[in-house]
Parts: C-alpha cells; structure tokens; sequence
C-alpha cells in the first residue's frame, strides 16, 4: 500500500458540514453490526448536518431497469432496509424516515419539507440498474438530495457502484471516520508491521486468500494455514485428506500450485476428522500455532481454522484466539463474515486490535489492491462547492 490522499470527514470544513449529509453505510449483515460501529459517525453528523440522509444495499436484490415508484413486492421484499430503518432507530434513538420508491422529485421535497435534524433511509440501492452499473445518471440523482457525501462503508468499497464510486463526482466526498480507521489500521498491517507477523489464514475458500499469500509472500514471517486453504495445499501436495473441502476450480489450483513452494507456510501437523473430513485443526497444531501467535508482533486473521459453528470443531479456532490475546504485545487484526462471527460468539472481539467491517473488501485491500471507493475520494467532484483541500492518510 502506497500512502494514500483522501479527504477525510475528520478535517472535513465545519460550514459544509452544516448541509445536507448523503452517507453510505453498509446494512448487509445479519445482526447490524457493521452498523453499530458507525453510530459515532452518525451521531456526529446528526449534530453537524442540517439534515442526514442514509444509502445502503443489503444482498442481491433482482434490479430494476426502469427504477420503481412502490414498495418492493414479491421476491423484493427480503431486500428491503424497512427493518433495517427499525433497528437504526433503536441504535441512534431518533425516528428514521424510511424512503420506499426512488421517485427523485418526491424524496427531495420530502426531505427539505421535513424539520431540521431529520435521519432518512432509502431502499437497498441494489433495486436500482444505475447502482452497480456506476451510472453517472443515477450518481447525479442520488447527489442531488444532499450537500455533501461521507462514505462509512468499507465493506462495499471494493464494488465500483455509483452510490460508492460515481457519486464523488457530483458532492464533496469525505471517508468516515470508521473508514479511516479501516484505512490507518490494515496499512499499518501491510506497509511496517512490526515482526515477527503472522497471517492465519482460513474459513471456506481458498481461492480467495490468494492473493493476499501473494502479496505478503516476502513479507510474512508465518502463513498459518486452516480450513479449505490448509485442506488444499495439503491436497496439492498429495497427502490424502479423504472427504475434505478443497478448492475444486481447475484454474484456482492451478494458480494456488505455486504457493505450495512458499517457505513460510505452515500447515496443520495433526486434525480433528468427521464423517471421513478435516474439520478442525488437531491438538499439536493448536499448540505450535498457539506458540508462534504468542510469539508475534503483528497478527492478521481472516477465516476460522475449522468448521466453528459445530462443537467440538471449534476448539482449534478458540485455542489459538485465546493464545493471541495472552499475547500483550501484538497488533491484531481480524476480518471477514465469519472470522467476526466466531470472535463475537465468544467474545473475543473487543480484545483484538483491530476488527475490521469488511469482507471482500479487506481481502482485496490486504492484496494491495486500490479499492474503487476509496480511490474515488480522491478525485475532486465535477461541481465543487468548495476549494477542496486534500488530507493524506498514510
Ligand atoms: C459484503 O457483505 O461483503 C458487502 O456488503 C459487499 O456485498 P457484495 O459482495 O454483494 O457486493
């Protein structure tokens, strides 16, 4: 990661801030948890900005060419943030004026009629074609009921798509603060961690964690290896591991034959099987990779070391979490569905580093790679209200 130029919310000028707020956020998870950790940000916008008007996607909903002017029906309908609208308002304690159709005119003259300091949540973008075709048209649209944009959705930064990416060109654009921390947080990771640093790597896929393998290669003094990307190595190196998930994709093997050579990749010396398939670590592993964890300085974490959801498969997992946190001298850093679903069930979570709300998006940051939407605040928009000036997050 080279050190990056964005403007940020923090040093963001108070009198643009007193206008109408446009802010990204990413609703799609199960338990909103992603949006409890921007409530700070939301709270300071409320008390800066005359009005906040709240964006979000939540799955995959079927798209709209034409865009709509009802409420979802049908199929639609899970898509909706209309609960979603209900949890925020529990999470803020302030009504939130859920906006069910993308009629334009309508929704601008229901927010400028509606009483200073008013929180609004439209319907999941995704309904919309314009969304993640990075529709300048709909960019524009979307722009034109606020004063300035704050995007505190890391998690959906890695999607080029016009609420993440278009819409900077047509409002001045800030990086929340929870962005930020996202930002400052991997990149020190990445860029001079402290060492030894440790990267454990596992969860369902392997061919997602190719990347990051490649990147960190002569960086990393240890790759500890679970799940799927342990089973399939150790597959590619011909040990028999029956039953067992590996990576089936031709072309991703093909690709993760390479990493098979890395000096620094450790695997699992030992496993817990069930019903003929590797479904944990075994309890030699948990002990020297517990020993190389409490050993070092820097840790980045993304997918459980077993099947967690099912007992006793989870004990892999919960060894070496509690071995990282014995450890008082690292910088931890955990990510991913279910890397933040396991370290939550057990509590963990606060006591790491740093966890971080993304997904894909902090796989494709930790590969180095330039996310769309933070890229995108670094442009200066088509119709500045202000001479921007440029913070440097490095
Ligand atoms: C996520 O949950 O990773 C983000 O919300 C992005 O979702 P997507 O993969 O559907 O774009």
């Amino acid at each position: 990661m080279k050190s990056i130029m964005i403007k940020l919310l923090r040093r963001a000028n108070p009198k643009i801030l007193k206008g109408i707020a446009l802010v990204r956020l990413d609703f799609n998870t199960e338990d909103n948890w992603r949006i409890a950790a921007v409530i700070p940000t939301l709270k300071f916008l409320i008390r800066q900005a005359t009005k906040v008007v709240i964006i979000s996607h939540r799955g995959r909903p079927p798209e709209f060419k034409k865009g709509f002017y009802g409420a979802p029906a049908g199929d639609a309908k899970q898509f909706s943030l209309r609960a979603d609208s209900l949890a925020l308002k529990k999470l803020i304690k302030k009504n939130v004026h859920f906006i069910t159709h993308f009629d334009f005119g309508a929704i601008k003259k229901e927010i400028n009629d509606a009483p200073q300091k008013s929180v609004f949540l439209l319907e999941n973008l995704r309904f919309m074609a314009g969304e993640s075709g990075n529709d300048n048209r709909f960019a524009k649209k979307l722009s034109s009921v606020a004063d300035y944009y704050v995007n505190e959705a890391f998690a959906v930064s890695h999607r080029a798509h016009a609420s993440v990416s278009a819409i900077t060109r047509y409002l001045p654009s800030y990086a929340g603060f929870e962005l930020e921390h996202e930002i400052v947080s991997l990149s020190r990771a990445m860029d001079n961690p402290r060492q030894p640093l440790v990267l454990l790597l596992g969860g369902g896929k392997a061919s997602d964690k190719l990347g990051i393998l490649k990147y960190f290669k002569n960086k990393a003094d240890y790759f500890l290896l679970g799940g799927v990307p342990a089973n399939t190595i150790l597959f590619l190196k011909g040990v028999d591991v029956k039953n067992s998930i590996v990576e089936k994709d031709a072309a991703e093997l093909k690709k993760l034959k390479d990493i098979v050579r890395y000096k620094n990749i450790l695997l699992p010396a030992d496993f817990a099987w069930g019903d003929g398939k590797i479904l944990d670590i075994g309890k030699r592993t948990e002990l020297y990779f517990s020993k190389i964890v409490g050993r070092a300085r820097t840790i980045i974490w993304s997918g459980p070391l077993g099947f967690f959801e099912k007992k006793p498969f989870d004990e892999g997992s919960i060894a070496v979490a509690r071995a990282i946190l014995r450890n008082k001298k690292v910088f931890s850093i955990a990510g991913g569905g279910e890397t933040v679903a396991f370290l939550k069930k057990h509590g963990f979570d606060k006591k790491f580093g740093f966890i971080s709300t993304g997904g894909g998006a902090m796989l494709e940051f930790l590969e180095g790679k330039k996310l769309p939407g933070i890229a995108a605040l670094e442009g200066e928009p088509r119709r500045g209200r202000e001479a921007l000036k440029r913070s440097s997050v490095s």
